[in-house]
């Protein structure tokens, strides 16, 4: 039996959802463990590309796939995510959502997006779908779960309860109609109806599995630096997607975790607002965002491209306790003369050995880099370490030693089998 928990070491869309599918192969579950819909996860096979938000990317190679606790669910938005899944071939019934994960309601989508609006030019730059009045609203006790959508009554009495609130901010703070909270119950009771079949308790479940000796993959959404407590804050999501997230967001023993692997991608990229230390606002950075087809999967924005930053994926590599690394998107360097990578920041003249907390000690900082040369071959069908250009395995061989962690996985393209698998872990 292995467990294998997947996460982000940068600001998301490291490509998560690519390795994830690769393992899922070898599991008997993948577990997504915290976030919503929000998070957008690209699988490409062959001519199929998946677009997953809120099931798991395990679901391609029909491994039992699991919407755990810690998630935030919007109930409408995941029975479209299942239509467009079945419409693609996949299927359902391998698809179990937890009890006690919260619903994201209706009013949390208008009260996110009506934040943003309020804070202008300090907005977060959130996706917009309510990740952050959900999570507030399970933290301050008034959230709805999934198992309170099949008692009615009590269903009736919280909507109820929420929507007054929500009513009154509406109407007295931004002079907006109030909205109807019958309507809100009556399209949960109705979502509550399909989702039904796919309902149980997950970390008991995933108990079972681990009493059996199973091989369990647990699927991070976004990346270290957008956690609550350890990311840029406040320009982060709501929930924590370092491993540590794994074990309370499924409801499993931190004892039961064998293997941590962080996904790096090459260079660096963010989307939203929020510091970015290495970010390049030139046409390198342009050409990133070309070469990678460096767009939002769940909102189209543009990314933020920048150089590798090592003071960033150190900090992930120290936070998660990560065992390996998977490198991502090393093609898309292709062609650039000269690579840079933040090596670590300097603050005040001296070399600092710690992630700031603070933005304004942030914003002071300088990104300190060493340069190394490119390469122009494509090397999205090499299949070896040991054939990729010299360029490119001095660059990977220098990002392990900055890191201290072995990189396992070198991934070249966005295909499945565009994947030098250096250790298999699993
Ligand atoms: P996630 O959110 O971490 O799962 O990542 P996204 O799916 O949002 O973004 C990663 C994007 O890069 C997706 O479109 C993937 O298909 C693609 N991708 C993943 N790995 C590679 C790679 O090694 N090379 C290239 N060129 N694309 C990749
Ligand atoms: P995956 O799983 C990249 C960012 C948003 C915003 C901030 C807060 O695909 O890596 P939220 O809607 O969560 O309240 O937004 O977090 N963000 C992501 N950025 N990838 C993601 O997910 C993200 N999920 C949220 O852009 O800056
Ligand atoms: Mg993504």
């Amino acid at each position: 039996m292995s467990t294998l928990v997947i996460v982000g070491t940068q600001w998301g869309d490291e490509g998560k959802g690519k390795i994830t599918d690769f393992y899922a192969e070898k599991a008997d579950a993948v577990v997504r463990f915290q976030g919503g819909n929000n998070a957008g996860h690209t699988v490409i096979v062959g001519e199929n590309t998946y677009k997953f938000h809120m099931i798991p990317s395990g679901i391609i190679c029909a491994t039992p796939s699991y919407i755990a606790n810690g998630m935030v669910i919007d109930p409408s938005a995941l029975i479209a995510e299942i239509e467009t899944m079945k419409k693609g071939g996949l299927h359902a019934e391998y698809l179990y959502i937890s009890n006690r994960a919260h619903i994201i309601a209706p009013y949390h989508k208008l009260i996110d997006e009506l934040n943003e609006i309020r804070l202008d030019e300090n907005k977060i730059g959130t996706t917009k779908k309510g990740i952050g009045p959900a999570y507030a609203d399970k933290v301050n006790r008034n959230g709805i779960r999934v198992c309170d959508l099949y008692e009615p009554a009590l269903l009736e009495e919280k909507v109820n309860t929420n929507v007054a609130y929500i009513n009154l901010l509406l109407t007295k703070i931004y002079h907006r109609a109030p909205i109807d909270a019958k309507e809100i119950y009556t399209q949960l009771l109705a979502d509550a109806e399909v989702l039904k079949p796919y309902v149980c308790d997950v970390s008991t479940a995933l108990d079972a599995l681990l009493k059996q000796g199973k091989n369990i993959v647990f699927e991070g959404a976004q990346g270290a630096m957008l956690d609550i407590d350890f990311g840029t804050y406040p320009y982060v999501t709501s929930s924590h997607p370092i491993s540590g997230g794994a074990t309370l967001g499924a409801g499993v023993s931190p004892k039961a975790i064998d293997y941590i692997l962080g996904i790096t991608k090459a260079y660096t990229t963010r989307v939203g607002e929020g510091p970015f230390p290495t970010e390049l606002t030139d046409e390198t950075g342009e050409y990133l965002r070309q070469q990678g087809h460096e767009f939002g999967t769940t909102t189209g924005r543009a990314r933020r491209c920048g150089w590798f930053d090592a003071a960033v994926v150190k900090y992930a590599v120290r936070l998660n306790g990560l065992t390996h690394i998977a490198l991502t998107k090393l093609d898309t360097l292709r062609g650039l003369k000269t690579i840079q990578i933040c090596t670590h920041y300097e603050w005040e003249g001296a070399a600092i050995d710690y992630y700031p907390a603070s933005l304004t000690q942030l914003a002071q900082c300088k990104a300190v880099y060493e340069t190394f040369d490119g390469w122009d071959e494509d090397i999205s069908d090499i299949k070896t370490f040991e054939e990729l250009p010299v360029n490119a395995q001095k660059y990977v061989k220098r990002l392990e030693e900055l890191l201290q962690v072995p990189i396992s996985i070198v991934s070249v393209g966005p295909q499945r089998d565009s994947t030098i698998i250096i250790d298999p872990i699993l």
